[in-house]
């Protein structure tokens, strides 16, 4: 058995080299078009932070986990190919902004048909609307080389920060097919090392829906408690409390209701408003307005955010220095994608707030280019008020205190563990009074900090 993987993202990477790591006899061959992101898998300077992640790649490397760009040879060479492409919201054409963009999975499944001889398995990992294997499987059988493939679902359900974790203790691998041996040659790899009990089989479509699905939940629960949240600030109940007291109600459960600034990441709002595209699609009209709710609720929070910051420093932010700190969507992950940090700083600097921005794991590069992507107008362009205003109103800081230094207030929008354990008695005596503090994790210590002096406004609390 010999395994590739098309895509080397923050899936395709740890993925691979998990399986890697736990079947030392089995190659594992990951690819991607993105040379630079090759170099960066074949060093110690991954493309993607993960807290474990290099250790498990540098175990690998070299002995049966390859990276590299020769796509072609790796599907030649391969029993099993994985597809773990990206599958953004559509920008342009029908279903903008709500259908997944299935270019690079059309591109890969092409290439598979085009370069295939023999018999292969060909393993859906990227997230995709239900029914895609359908296509999938009728490019594949144009294949002029008669070869024969078999198509399976193995949706995954790893989240940033706790890849390695979630990739070596998986509540459960799902994988959907119609080949009950196509099913066994990829259910024999996973329990290596996950129990048997925890690889749960079903149809193709199933499958593929279960994974949109499992998102939309996980950010319906996040909305629901964030719409908690406003109604928390207006009657002096504690978020945090009324989370506590329906989380340890069994059928609810305590994950997942983490009041905050908003739900980011590159996949919730996306899976969710594919969702909802293909709610729309089958003329399911109540359904796919259900849903996207989560997303109107989530845009309302982060607008929220902003707004409140403006209220509190008197009407007005223009020209004060505002202390950012964190960029990245989640704590212990260097993706930026649909950070709520961008959209809270994109309205701040509207209002003409100079930003002071800080994250551990976030280059200045990334961040300018977030914040340029964001303020583009609807013809893609950036104006020259923007982008003036991305020159002279943001400036990178190279820790949390150099970001505070002068500043009216501190917004906090990542729950990076290093921001509990500052000097707050020394960020303070840098401040002018009063000096803000907004809690956007609810992550501070609000009675120490109130009694440094500061003014501290945290999500759903008064
Ligand atoms: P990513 O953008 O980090 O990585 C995708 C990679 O695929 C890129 O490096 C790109 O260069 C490469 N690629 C695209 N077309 C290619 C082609 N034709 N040939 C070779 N390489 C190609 O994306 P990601 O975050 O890893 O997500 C991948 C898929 O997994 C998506 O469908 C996503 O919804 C899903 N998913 C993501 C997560 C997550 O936490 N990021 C978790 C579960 C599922
Ligand atoms: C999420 C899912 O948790 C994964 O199971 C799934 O595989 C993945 O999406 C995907 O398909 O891409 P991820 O987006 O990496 O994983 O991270 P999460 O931990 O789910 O956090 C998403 C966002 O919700 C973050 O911005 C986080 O801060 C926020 N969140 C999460 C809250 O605001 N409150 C919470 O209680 C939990």
């Amino acid at each position: 058995m010999k395994i590739c993987c098309i895509g080397a993202g923050y899936v395709g990477g740890p993925t691979m080299a998990m399986i890697a790591k736990q079947c030392p006899d089995i190659p594992v061959h990951v690819v991607d078009l993105n040379e630079a992101r090759i170099k960066a898998w074949n060093s110690d300077e991954l493309p993607v932070y993960e807290p474990g992640l290099l250790e498990v790649v540098t175990e690998a490397r070299g002995r049966n986990l390859t990276f590299s760009t020769r796509v072609e040879a790796a599907i030649t060479e391969s029993d099993m190919i994985f597809i773990s492409v990206n599958t953004p919201t559509k920008t342009y054409g029908m279903g903008v902004g709500r259908a997944a963009n299935l270019e690079f999975v059309e591109k890969c499944a092409r290439q598979i048909a085009c370069v295939s001889k023999g018999h292969k398995i060909i393993v859906e990992k990227s997230t995709l609307p239900v029914r895609t294997a359908e296509a999938v499987k009728r490019i594949l059988s144009s294949s002029g080389n008669g070869a024969t493939f078999d198509v399976l679902s193995n949706p995954e359900f790893l989240a940033e920060g706790t890849a390695v974790e979630d990739l070596l203790t998986p509540d459960r691998v799902l994988i959907g097919g119609d080949s009950a041996s196509a099913i066994e040659s990829l259910a024999a790899i996973y329990a290596r090392w996950i129990p048997r009990e925890r690889i749960l089989t079903s149809n193709l479509w199933s499958s593929e829906l279960s994974k949109l699905t499992a998102n939309a939940f996980l950010a319906q629960r996040v909305s629901s408690i964030n719409a908690i949240s406003a109604l928390c600030e207006a009657t002096e109940a504690d978020v945090d409390e009324v989370a506590r007291a329906i989380g340890t109600d069994s059928r609810i459960g305590p994950k997942f209701l983490k009041a905050s600034v908003g739900f980011g990441g590159s996949c919730f709002q996306k899976d969710i408003l594919n969702l909802v595209y293909l709610c729309e699609h089958f003329g399911l009209q109540e359904v796919a307005t259900y849903w996207e709710q989560v997303v109107i609720m989530n845009d309302y929070q982060k607008r929220r955010f902003g707004e409140k910051i403006v209220k509190t420093l008197f009407n007005t932010v223009s020209n004060k220095k505002i202390a950012i700190w964190g960029w990245a969507f989640k704590k212990d992950t260097n993706d930026t994608r649909e950070s709520s940090a961008i959209y809270v700083c994109r309205d701040l600097i509207r209002e003409r707030a100079k930003l002071h921005i800080y994250d551990p794991r976030v280059s200045q590069a990334q961040i300018l280019l977030d914040l340029q992507n964001a303020m583009l107008d609807s013809n893609g362009q950036l104006s020259a008020v923007d982008k003036m205003l991305i020159e002279q109103n943001v400036t990178m800081a190279a820790d949390s205190y150099q970001a505070a230094e002068n500043a009216h207030a501190i917004a906090l929008l990542t729950e990076w563990d290093e921001f509990k354990t500052l000097d707050f008695k020394r960020i303070y005596g840098t401040m002018p009074q009063p000096a803000f503090v907004f809690d956007g994790r609810n992550i501070l210590d609000r009675q120490a900090l109130g009694k440094l002096g500061f003014e501290v406004h945290a999500i759903g609390k008064c």
